[in-house]
């Protein structure tokens, strides 16, 4: 690992936060949608983030033809305070032998590598699958937490990463996956 990258490395949990409140209105470089496999809108966080970005958003993501699950895709947010918006799809819960770890691991892995392109410094997450698509929240956290500093250590971009909480419960986990990491657990 070269200097620069353990630099950046020991400062990566230095750059993650966890925020409660509604990501529509951060006003940051990328918000993150967890959308669903069509991408042309939905419930949740997806259907918040379609009617504060406006009718634009879903003409876009028509354009894109889909997303598989684990992938992201990246478009303009309109009327949205953030300059762009990165769709990703995460995994329904299944039990969890069908891969669904991997899955989540690869919405954040992909969502931050697609910023990183676009030269995105402050991105939101909201809590991925922890909605409709019914993933235990203590493990989607640990997860979260686990998959953004791996990339902030090898990546000076995206400089910070909120991970965007609605509601104490997920708070909650959130707040102790990172507590856990930080303690080295
Ligand atoms: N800001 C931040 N987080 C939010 C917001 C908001 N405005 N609205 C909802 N959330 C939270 C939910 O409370 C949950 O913790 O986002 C998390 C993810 O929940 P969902 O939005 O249900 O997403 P997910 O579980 O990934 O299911 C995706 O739901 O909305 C549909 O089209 C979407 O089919 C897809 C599925």
């Amino acid at each position: 690992m070269c200097a620069s990258e353990t630099h950046t490395g020991s400062k990566a949990l230095a750059r993650m936060e966890v925020v409660e409140g509604d990501i529509t209105r951060m006003a940051v470089d990328a918000i993150v949608n967890a959308a669903n496999s069509s991408l042309l809108g939905g419930g949740g966080v997806d259907g918040a983030i379609h009617r504060a970005a406006g009718p634009e958003l879903l003409a876009e993501c028509r354009t894109l033809g889909g997303c598989p699950t684990g992938e992201a895709r990246i478009t303009g947010a309109y009327r949205l305070p953030a300059t762009y918006v990165i769709h990703t799809v995460g995994p329904v819960w299944q039990g969890g032998d069908r891969g669904e770890a991997e899955l989540l691991a690869a919405c954040y892995h992909n969502s931050l590598e697609q910023a990183r392109q676009k030269g995105v410094r402050t991105i939101a997450f909201p809590a991925i699958s922890c909605g409709v698509y019914r993933y235990p929240v203590m493990e989607a956290a640990r997860i979260a937490v686990r998959e953004v500093r791996e990339f902030l250590e090898r990546h000076a971009l995206p400089e910070t990463v909120y991970l965007v909480c609605f509601g104490p419960e997920v708070c909650r986990a959130y707040r102790r996956a990172l507590e856990e990491i930080q303690e080295g657990r």
